[in-house]
Parts: structure tokens; sequence; C-alpha cells
């Protein structure tokens, strides 16, 4: 605390400093008839002054550096030591799943009602918290992939995905705009992975709208940034708490009513910050959704 007080005194000092330094130095210079003491003394002092703030702004950055160096190998550490949990954590749940299932095999009649109950919630819980891990899994794998920047058909890729969809559920009559003619210059395989998130969400939180509609397009943000947007006529959400929708694991709706494990909106954000980009979201309750995000 003592040192975020310190900085921006310091960064104060430093631009008085050179205030200062600069106008002696040109005020000296405007000097008409030049007497050698009415020259010397104040530019002599306005070049000691910009060499200390020459010096000052040296160590501001030096700081910096080591600040973010300190910041990346941090990261790093973290990154990796989350996917190896992840994967180290599949084993034991391995067990725990194929156990259960050989009790219910080898003893399964001989147990009662409820005891055979209880290995199916084990069984299930074991299955929630797989799925946990491979959502983990797949956020540690978009931190820690190389971003390779190439140019992105995305209204083709968009179109893949609502085919996939449709696809996996026959039944469901969804309108699906998609603008044509949308690109990126972008990492394809995460922007596929971005856009995949958001496109199931506005699929799932449609579900119970007899007549639901998505709207995939192209705006722009409020300094005139490119920016792709997914709009829904869904369930939405209280605009409140639109940021927290980003955070993992967040969820505003119960798993009942729509499953899920609040991951996919994280992995978005991550994927739009690499791409040096911005996300945010926009709904009401009962009067859909909509998110976009910029790229960089
Ligand atoms: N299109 C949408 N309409 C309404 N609410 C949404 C929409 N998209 C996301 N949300 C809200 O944001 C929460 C977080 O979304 P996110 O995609 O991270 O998780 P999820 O879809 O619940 O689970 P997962 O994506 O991990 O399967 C959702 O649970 C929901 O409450
Ligand atoms: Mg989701």
């Amino acid at each position: 605390m003592i040192e975020r007080r310190r900085r921006p005194r310091v960064r104060k000092a430093t631009h008085v400093a050179a205030g200062l330094g600069l106008i002696l130095v040109a005020g000296t210079a405007r000097i008409p008839e030049r007497s050698s003491t009415v020259v010397t003394v104040p530019v002599v002092l306005g070049l000691l002054l910009l060499a200390t703030t020459h010096v000052l702004l040296t160590r501001e950055l030096q700081r910096r550096e080591h600040i973010e160096r300190e910041l990346h190998d941090a990261n790093r550490e973290l990154e990796s030591f989350s996917y190896s949990v992840s994967h180290d954590l599949r084993a034991p749940l391995r067990s725990i799943d194929g156990f259960s299932r050989a009790l219910v095999e080898d003893v399964g009649p001989a147990l009662g009602p409820d005891a055979l109950s209880h290995l199916d919630r084990i069984r299930a819980a074991t299955q929630r918290m797989g799925q946990l891990i491979d959502d983990m899994i797949g956020l540690a794998r978009v931190s820690r992939a190389d971003l390779k920047r190439e140019r992105v058909d995305v209204s083709d890729l968009v179109e893949q995905i609502v085919a996939d969809l449709r696809q996996q559920s026959p039944a469901r009559q969804v309108d699906v705009l998609i603008r044509p003619g949308m690109t990126a210059t972008a990492d394809a395989p995460l922007v596929r992975v971005a856009f995949q998130n958001l496109i199931e969400n506005a699929w799932k939180f449609t579900s119970r709208r007899e007549r639901a509609t998505i709207d995939i397009g192209q705006s722009r943000d409020e300094e005139g940034v490119p920016a792709f947007y997914v709009g829904d006529n869904g369930a939405g959400f209280d605009p409140e708490y639109s940021d927290k929708l980003f955070g993992a694991f967040q969820r505003l709706h119960a798993a009942t009513e729509f499953p899920g494990t609040g991951i996919g909106l994280a992995t978005v954000q991550r994927i739009v910050h690499r791409h040096g980009g911005h996300v945010w979201a926009e709904g009401e309750p009962n009067q859909g959704a909509c998110f976009y995000f910029t790229l960089g």
C-alpha cells in the first residue's frame, strides 16, 4: 500500500522536474542579451533537472520490466500447476468410478435400494467432477497454446458450428441469422473455441423459447473498434452481474434449469484477452442476451 501511494508522488515529481528543466533551458535560449552568469546558472540547473528526470525514468522503467517478468513467470507457473493438477486428478477419479461400477455389477442384487442409490450418486458425482476437470484442462490449454494470427473466414466458421448444433439436436427450431462476409485476423482454432462457447450458450439459453432466434454479426465498440456479437432472445440475465459472468465457475442460472459448469465464458474471455481485445455482455431477465468481443 505504501509503495502504491509513493509511486504517483514519484511520477508527479518526475514530471515537475522535467517541466522545470525544460522551462529553464528553453527560457535561457530566449534571453536576447546574454551575460555569462544569467545564461550559465539556469542552463546548468535545467540540465541537472533533466538529468535527474532521466535517472528517475530509467529506474521506473527497470522496476516495471522487473515486475512484468515476475508476473509473467508467476502466471506460467500457475498455468502449469493447474494443468498438472487437472491431469493428476483424473486417475483417482477413474478408480472411484470404476470400483463403484464393479460393486454394482458384482454384488448389486444383494445390495438394498438405498445402497444402490448411494452408489449411483457416487458415480454421478465423479462424472460431474470429471467434466469440471476436462473444462479446467480446456481453460489451461487455451492459455498455453501459441497464438498464430491468420485470416479467418468467421461467417464460414460460425456456419459450421451452427450446422453441428442442428445435427446434435434436430428437434430444436432455431432461426439463426449469420451475417455473410465476416472475417478476422486472428488465431483460427482459438476464435473457433470462443464462438463455439458463445453460440452454444445462445443455443442453450433459448431452449425454453418456442421461437428461438440467434443473431451473429459485427458492430463496433465505443472507440469504433470492430466487434463481433452473438445475440439471442433467450432467458437473459440480470445486467447487474454482467461482469461476473466471465469468472470461472460463475453461473446465474440453476444447473437443473440450464446445465453447465460455468467455464465457457471464462474461456472466451481468456481467448479475447490473448488477442488484446475485450469482451462484454448485455442482457435483461427474460429478454435475451448479447455478447460482444473485439480481437485487438
Ligand atoms: N446467452 C446467454 N443468455 C443468458 N445467460 C447466459 C448466456 N450466456 C451465459 N449466460 C450466463 O452466464 C453463465 C456463465 O456462462 P458459461 O458459458 O461460462 O457457463 P455455462 O454455459 O453455464 O457452462 P459451460 O459453458 O461451462 O458448459 C451461465 O451459467 C448463465 O448464467
Ligand atoms: Mg457455456
